[in-house]
């Protein structure tokens, strides 16, 4: 069965927005969890904008499923992240001026770097996936750097649903790349722009393994609150 991680990097958000204590985003990970969420996902920037290493500390130690923690590959992150031990790293580009993730990883210019960073975190006992576009070239270098995960970005997918533009072209793409992908033996997630009315197809995807969901659970946790907003999405990707 698609599994679910919900990423709570926008509670911290709202709560660095006055630099207070709430909302907490430790105990909007716990509320997802009893919500159903299968994982949960969080990001630490460098610019440290929303979630910080406190948060992460309290994650950790209060995630009953699975922590995901999306990093780059800088190296001040990695060594937090192999000194955390989350249960699983994703690696994504960051760039100081974007407002999310914009593109995925190119682990072709990347590779050396990347299959570094993937050896590191093995060795420290953490799973590894790669964010990427759904490009062939793409899955072959995240194949050949060691990491057994890849994450599809789905912004462009997303983006031509959302303006009525040819979503099922995005989607074809999405289901080819998979197909080729598991033909490799990697483990397929996607996300990223993925929201109450376009996740279902996404979710259909042959051998999608998780959907990694935030900014649409937590903009629907204003008006129905947290536990509610991860119920509907997983009565949705089931
Ligand atoms: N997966 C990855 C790797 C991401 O970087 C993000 C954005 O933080 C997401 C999933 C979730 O994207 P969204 O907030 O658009 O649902």
């Amino acid at each position: 069965m698609i599994t679910l991680g919900v990423n709570i990097d926008h509670v911290a958000t709202v709560r660095e927005a006055r630099k207070t204590f709430e909302p907490d985003p430790v105990c909007a990970a716990r509320q997802c969890e009893e919500a159903g969420a299968d994982g949960i996902v969080c990001h630490l920037r460098k610019d440290r904008r929303h979630i910080n290493e406190k948060d992460l500390c309290g994650l950790k130690e209060k995630v009953l499923t699975k922590l995901n923690m999306e990093m780059s590959v800088d190296p001040e992150i990695v060594d937090i992240a192999c000194r955390m031990k989350p249960d699983q790293a994703t690696l994504v580009p960051e760039n100081r001026q974007e407002i999310t993730t914009e593109g995925g990883l190119d682990c072709v210019a990347n590779f050396r770097r990347v299959s570094e960073v993937v050896a590191a975190l093995f060795a420290a006992g953490v799973d590894v996936s790669l964010f990427i576009d759904p490009r062939r070239e793409q899955v072959e270098a995240s194949k050949k750097s060691g990491a057994g995960i890849i994450e599809f970005h789905t912004g462009r997918y997303a983006e031509a649903f959302n303006s009525g533009g040819d979503h099922e072209k995005e989607l074809g793409v999405l289901k080819e790349m998979t197909a080729f992908a598991i033909a490799r033996g990697l483990i397929v997630c996607a996300g990223h722009g993925l929201n109450y009315r376009n996740v279902t197809q996404v979710a259909r995807i042959n051998g999608m393994h998780e959907l990694n969901i935030g900014h649409s659970i937590i903009s629907r946790a204003v008006f129905a609150g947290i536990k509610e907003a991860v119920k509907e999405m997983k009565g949705l990707i089931k």
